[in-house]
Parts: C-alpha cells; sequence; structure tokens
C-alpha cells in the first residue's frame, strides 16, 4: 500500500483553487484597520508562529520543490520567488519569513542613520486595485543596530536550512538629512556595516518618499555611488564577493533605463531589481478623489505590473545574460511569476500581493511553480 506522502496533500492545497480561508479573515480582521497597525499585527503573528514552532513544522511543506533551486549572482537560491524589500525594513523577523518558502528575502530600506520616516498615517490600501500606496520614508533602527540582527539571521538560516537556504538580501538607501552630494559616503557607511551579513547587497536609489533620491539614479551621480558601495564591500568582506544590485523605479523612461543597464555592464554591476513603487496614478479602478486624498506616495501591486514587464524586457534586451535581472512590481500568481521568468528575469520578488494573498502566499506560488516546471 502506498502511503499519502503529506508533502505533496499539504502543496495540492496550497495550489489549489478551492476557497481559501485568509481572504474572508482579511476582510474580517484587517480590512478596517490601519493599514500600518494591520502590517506589525500581522508580522507579530508570523513570528510567533515561528516561536511557538508552528511555521516550523509546515517547514517541511512549505520549503519550495527542490527542482525550484537556481544558481543566481553566484548564490544558490530554492526558489527564484522571494519578499521584496520593506516588509521586513528593520531584519527583525527574517528566519520567520523564511519559513513560510521565500526563496530570499531583501531585509530594508536601511539607512546608515537611525531614521523614523514620514509621518502617519503613510501606508494605504486600495483593495479594488489590490495595491497600495506608502510614503513610509525609510523609517528604520539604522545600519549600526540592524548588522548584528543580520549577523544572527545568517548563522540561523544556515543552521536551519543548510546548504540551500533562503538568500538575505541587504537593501541601503540614502539618509535622509545626509545631503545628495554626502550620498556615496552615507551609502559606503552602510556597506561597511552590513556587507559582511549580507548574501547580496540592493543600491535604492528609486523611491519616491526620501526627497531627491530618485536623482540619484542619474549616470552621473549613479556611478560614484556603486563604485563606493562596490570598494568599501570588497575593503570590509575579504573571503567572498558580495554580489551587488542596484534598484530602479518604474517611472524612469525607456532611455534612462538604457543607461543605468549599459552602467551596469560597464562597471561590472552583478545585477538590476526593476522596479521600485511608482509616483502614477494611472488606471486605478478606486475614484480619483479618493486616491488623491491619501496623498503623495509609491503605487505599488497590480497596477505596477505592465509597467514593471516593459522594464524587464527593456533590461533585458540591453543586458547580457551574464547580468541578473530582479523582476518586482505587481506579481500575485505563479502564472505571475512564471511570466517573468519567460521574459528573461532571472529571480522575481513581491510585496503587496502577500497583504492580500496572506502567509501561505509564496508556499502557493512554489507549488504552482513546481506544476508548471512538472509541466502539470
Ligand atoms: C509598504 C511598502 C514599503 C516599501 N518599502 C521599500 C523599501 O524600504 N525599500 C525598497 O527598495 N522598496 C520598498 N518597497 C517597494 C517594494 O519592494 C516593491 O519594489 C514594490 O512594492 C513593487 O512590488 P509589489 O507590487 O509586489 O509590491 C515598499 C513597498 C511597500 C508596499
Amino acid at each position: 500500500m502506498q502511503l499519502p506522502d503529506p508533502r505533496a496533500r499539504v502543496q495540492s492545497v496550497l495550489d489549489s483553487s478551492a476557497p481559501r480561508l485568509y481572504p474572508p479573515f482579511f476582510r474580517a480582521v484587517f480590512s478596517g484597520m490601519d493599514a500600518e497597525r494591520a502590517h506589525h499585527v500581522g508580522f507579530a503573528g508570523i513570528r510567533a508562529a515561528e516561536r511557538t514552532g508552528a511555521s516550523r513544522a509546515l517547514r517541511a511543506t512549505m520549503a519550495p520543490d527542490l527542482g525550484l533551486a537556481r544558481t543566481v549572482m553566484g548564490l544558490r537560491f530554492p526558489s527564484p520567488f522571494g519578499l521584496a524589500a520593506g516588509f521586513d525594513k528593520t531584519g527583525v523577523g527574517t528566519t520567520a519569513l523564511a519559513e513560510l518558502g521565500f526563496g530570499h528575502i531583501e531585509v530594508g530600506t536601511i539607512t546608515a542613520q537611525a531614521q523614523p520616516g514620514n509621518p502617519a498615517p503613510r501606508l494605504f490600501r486600495l483593495p479594488a486595485d489590490r495595491a497600495l500606496v506608502n510614503r513610509m520614508g525609510f523609517n528604520n533602527d539604522g545600519a549600526a543596530a540592524v548588522a548584528p540582527r543580520l549577523a544572527a539571521t545568517r548563522r540561523t538560516l544556515q543552521e536551519r536550512f543548510g546548504a540551500v537556504r533562503p538568500v538575505l538580501g541587504v537593501n541601503i538607501g540614502k539618509t535622509k538629512v545626509v545631503p545628495l552630494e554626502g550620498a556615496a559616503e552615507d551609502y559606503r557607511t552602510s556597506t561597511r556595516l552590513l556587507a559582511p551579513h549580507a548574501d547580496y547587497l540592493a543600491v535604492n536609489v528609486s523611491s519616491p518618499n526620501t526627497p531627491g533620491l530618485r536623482q540619484l539614479q542619474e549616470i552621473s551621480a549613479l556611478e560614484p555611488i556603486l563604485a563606493a558601495v562596490r570598494e568599501e564591500a570588497d575593503r570590509v568582506v575579504a573571503d567572498r564577493r558580495v554580489p551587488l544590485t542596484v534598484k530602479i523605479a518604474p517611472d524612469l523612461a525607456d532611455e534612462d533605463v538604457r543607461a543605468v543597464a549599459a552602467l551596469a555592464e560597464r562597471i561590472g554591476l552583478d545585477g538590476v531589481i526593476a522596479t521600485n513603487t511608482t509616483i502614477s496614478r494611472e488606471g486605478l479602478t478606486t475614484p480619483a478623489a479618493e486616491v488623491e486624498a491619501l496623498g503623495a506616495g509609491g503605487l505599488s501591486g497590480a497596477p505596477l505590473k505592465e509597467r514593471s514587464t516593459e522594464v524587464l524586457a527593456v533590461l533585458r534586451a540591453a543586458l547580457p545574460s551574464a547580468t541578473a535581472l530582479v523582476s518586482v512590481g505587481g506579481v500575485t500568481t505563479a502564472d505571475d511569476v512564471a511570466a517573468r521568468l519567460d521574459a528573461g528575469a532571472d529571480l522575481v520578488q513581491g510585496y503587496t500581493a502577500f497583504l492580500y494573498e496572506g502567509p501561505f502566499w509564496a508556499g502557493r506560488v512554489n507549488a504552482g511553480l513546481a506544476r508548471r516546471m512538472r509541466g502539470r
């Protein structure tokens, strides 16, 4: 007699189109709550599940199919699908998130100096559009405080998952009070403190919520920043080469995207992450007056899908296959992830759909990817 395979059973539930428990839970519990508070409650729940051992019990079933593992930027990723920056800004719950099946987690954005971010409210849901608007403004504890957390996280990931463990990305940004002219040195400080604990580094020059930050995408500003980060990472990490990526905005014109690609190739950047949130408010179902009342911020989620996919195409056409592309923006399903991979992405990230899809999101995406891989 053949024993039922519990992993296959759980995967088939994750993968099924049967009615799911999370959407009604979301409507009942989270939808009436301030969005930032809901984030803290949800994240606290994920961390509590890790402490009680509940998520660890699930790890065997949530873990990606071994066939999904791939090597990108010289790192072994258990799945091509990861969690984008901004969910775990200060590295307080990365190991708990790893239990949920993400192939990598990009912690941050972390700045050299601690800063409170913008005044609340600063995170808003647009459920009709499966979108969010945020103007968090890099609220974080600063690189010196986050560094020991990342060191501990990396050790724990290694102990728990072994050789093919979820990858720890570290996303760094400019401290708000530092003028643009001081940006390269500010990024260098973050690199000195954080590169030793990062599997890869992401230089964020694309958040719309730090005044002037996106001007750093201009080649004349970007090149010295990336040079400083590369130099510092090589100086402080002697036993390996920390891969370096840059994260760009969807609001760049195609020719500016090509200029970043040319720079990436010229200086031997390991990868480009595209895209961050958009300042556009086009194509939304939510009434314009409601959207306008929310104020400034970056829009993420489903409405970003089209432009993010376009930017991926522009980058893939411009860059050699040796330069990794990480596609992010408006991804929800395994089919969305597969479409980005088919369009030339090496890795795919998501954030906004996590809020709407719930804690089994990554497990479900992985199950869908595995099913596609097996041709079913
Ligand atoms: C609330 C929130 C906070 C974010 N914070 C950051 C951040 O600190 N650094 C960063 O590089 N991207 C940040 N992002 C952008 C995401 O990493 C991602 O690029 C963007 O949301 C598009 O992906 P999505 O449509 O799957 O959400 C944030 C996004 C959201 C929704």
